[in-house]
């Protein structure tokens, strides 16, 4: 591990089964990172007491003074406000909390920020991945659930109630019955997340007897239904080309209220690439309002570290506004 020197940032972003920690020079570079697990039991009141005693032990393990840290930032995987206070978040098991507040409380008063996991993971991209030099962009992580984070002139777009961006939870998807997380049903969510392309698999298989590689195999991910597709089954192909709609149909729909210079694509799934991707772009070209239709859209470049430099950066704008 290289020497931690200087004004540090840490930037912690919170998913349901790890805590994913890094370390940042005030530039955004990426010093050091490991996880932790996210202790979800008792409506996660644990959570927060972890990463603060898991931050004193690399501070101390690294001769970081508390001097030195500018800043804690914080992604969190369900609606926070624009204060850092977190408007419930069922994958926590979360009610209301002010996360900036408690982090303050926990860590000596350092400076805390919170947003939402996907808004994090877009700042992190047009901070230090994808959308460096953009003015505006759009980003959506297909993973578990369907993340979205909205940048305009370079501002995260929080909404009034932690909500904004909040893009896979439009009322999108026809001829579903099964209810979304949420508790709603017809969510983008159900056909674009990671979750939606299997679950949409598993009922295409189920109405027809179409020779496919999935067949028979009781538990499949994502990734194998894109992989097969790429292989030429037909199948995996028609499910996957429904998924990509709907999100092209997505962000057609965002166009129509941001109109973003460009899209971020990023989560496991879009590790496929321009595979993947061209979907996306020629049903989106055919949705999207003329005028927005040459908008580009690119595959995330942080990986799974976006939500980290994202975390990371939200914690030094708040100190710089
Ligand atoms: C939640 C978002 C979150 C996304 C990815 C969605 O179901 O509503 O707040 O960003 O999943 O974790």
């Amino acid at each position: 591990m290289t020497k931690i020197e200087g004004k540090i940032v840490f930037g912690i972003d919170i998913g349901g089964t790890s805590v994913k920690c890094g370390i940042f020079s005030r530039e955004g570079e990426l010093l050091y990172k490991d996880e932790i697990p996210t202790r979800t039991q008792e409506a996660g009141r644990f959570i927060l007491e972890d990463i603060s005693r898991h931050i004193a032990e690399l501070s101390e393990k690294n001769s970081i003074e508390k001097a030195d840290v500018l800043g804690i930032g914080y992604g969190v995987p369900g609606p926070v406000q624009e204060d850092g206070v977190v408007n419930g978040c069922v994958n926590l098991g979360w009610g209301k909390i002010d996360v900036a507040e408690q982090s303050r409380k926990l860590n000596g008063g350092i400076a805390s920020a919170a947003g939402n996991d996907a808004n994090v993971a877009a700042l992190g991209e047009f901070w230090r991945g994808a959308g460096r030099g953009a003015k505006s962009m759009l980003m959506i992580t297909v993973g578990t659930g369907l993340g979205c984070g909205v940048i305009v002139n370079g501002r995260v777009v929080f909404g009034a109630h932690g909500a904004g961006g909040e893009l896979g939870h439009i009322p999108l998807v026809s001829g579903l019955t099964e209810p979304c997380n949420c508790g709603k049903t017809g969510c983008l969510e159900q056909a674009a997340s990671a979750t939606g392309i299997i679950r949409a698999a598993q009922r295409k298989l189920k109405e027809s007897d179409e020779p496919s590689v999935l067949r028979g195999k009781d538990d499949f991910m994502a990734k194998d239904v894109v992989d097969a597709a790429r292989n030429g089954d037909a199948l995996a192909d028609e499910v996957l080309n429904y998924s990509c709609r709907y999100l092209a149909q997505g962000l057609a729909v965002a166009a129509g209220v941001v109109d973003p210079e460009m899209y971020v694509i990023g989560g496991g799934v879009s590790k496929a690439g321009d595979f993947y991707l061209d979907k996306i772009r020629s049903a989106y070209r055919e949705l999207a309002f003329y005028a927005s239709r040459d908008a580009k859209i690119v595959q995330a470049a942080l990986g799974n570290d976006a939500g980290m430099y994202g975390a990371a950066r939200l914690v030094l704008g708040s100190m710089e506004a």
